[in-house]
């Protein structure tokens, strides 16, 4: 389906400089030594990787992808959130051109974010995006690290309850662990599996980056874990 494009191709300034405005944690790139940005023993020809949150609704993408990089000093963007600054909210993109319409926008968007996105940087997808085949193309495409946020079924229910937010997949209680179900096998493909079920988030965040700091990121204090 097309659609009207704020970012002009191919990625310019304009596309950099938006995502880097909006990212609720725009780092401060000019104050960041560039070498501090990679780790030690990265070769230098290799770019730090590209690090993508998958997993269900109330995983905790957002609130920990925001965590992560605030930590490794690089920005923060949440797939979710540029649809919605171009397209309005995601439930009344639901509302007005059904899923189809919704995941034809959230391709389209994936496929103009990723060749613009600085390495590393923290992407959050919305809990649908990585079901579908053409998203892990991109994702492989661009050599993102995907890591599945894998939180139990009651955990996740709990946490959408609680959240208050509209999430137009999880009205209906029956279907919303029909879903979860469905879903996992295929998060499941990710690079990395981490446990998302805990309620205290500063656990998650520490293997987050364990995990990053292995995938040659490291933040600019360089503290270890
Ligand atoms: C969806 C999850 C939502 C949002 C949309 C569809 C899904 O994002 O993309 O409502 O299919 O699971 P969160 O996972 O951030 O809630």
């Amino acid at each position: 389906m097309p659609t009207r494009s704020p970012y002009p191709l191919p990625c310019g300034r304009d596309v950099i400089a938006a995502i880097f405005f909006h990212s609720t944690l725009a780092p401060r790139a000019d104050l960041i030594p560039p070498l501090l940005l990679q780790s030690p023993s990265m070769p230098r020809d290799s770019p730090a990787p590209l690090l993508v949150l998958i997993g269900f609704m109330g995983a905790g993408k957002s609130t920990i992808g925001r965590l992560l990089a605030l930590q490794l000093a690089c920005p923060f963007v949440d797939l979710d959130v540029e649809i919605a600054r171009t397209h309005g909210s995601i439930p009344d993109l639901f509302s007005s051109r059904g899923e189809s319409g919704f995941r034809a926008i959230e391709h389209h968007h994936l496929d103009l974010i990723l060749p613009c996105l600085p390495h590393p940087t923290v992407l959050a997808l919305g809990g649908g995006a990585f079901l579908q085949p053409a998203n892990r193309e991109l994702l492989a495409r661009h050599s993102a690290a995907v890591i599945f946020l894998d939180a139990s079924y009651e955990v996740v229910r709990t946490r959408i309850a609680d959240s208050g937010q509209q999430r137009p997949l999880a009205r209906d209680p029956e279907q919303l662990r029909k879903l979860f179900e469905l879903r996992r096998p295929t998060y499941l493909l990710a690079h990395h599996t981490l446990d998302a079920s805990g309620n205290e988030p500063s656990e998650l965040l520490a293997s987050l980056l364990r995990l990053a700091n292995r995938l040659g990121v490291s933040g600019p204090t360089r503290d270890k874990l």
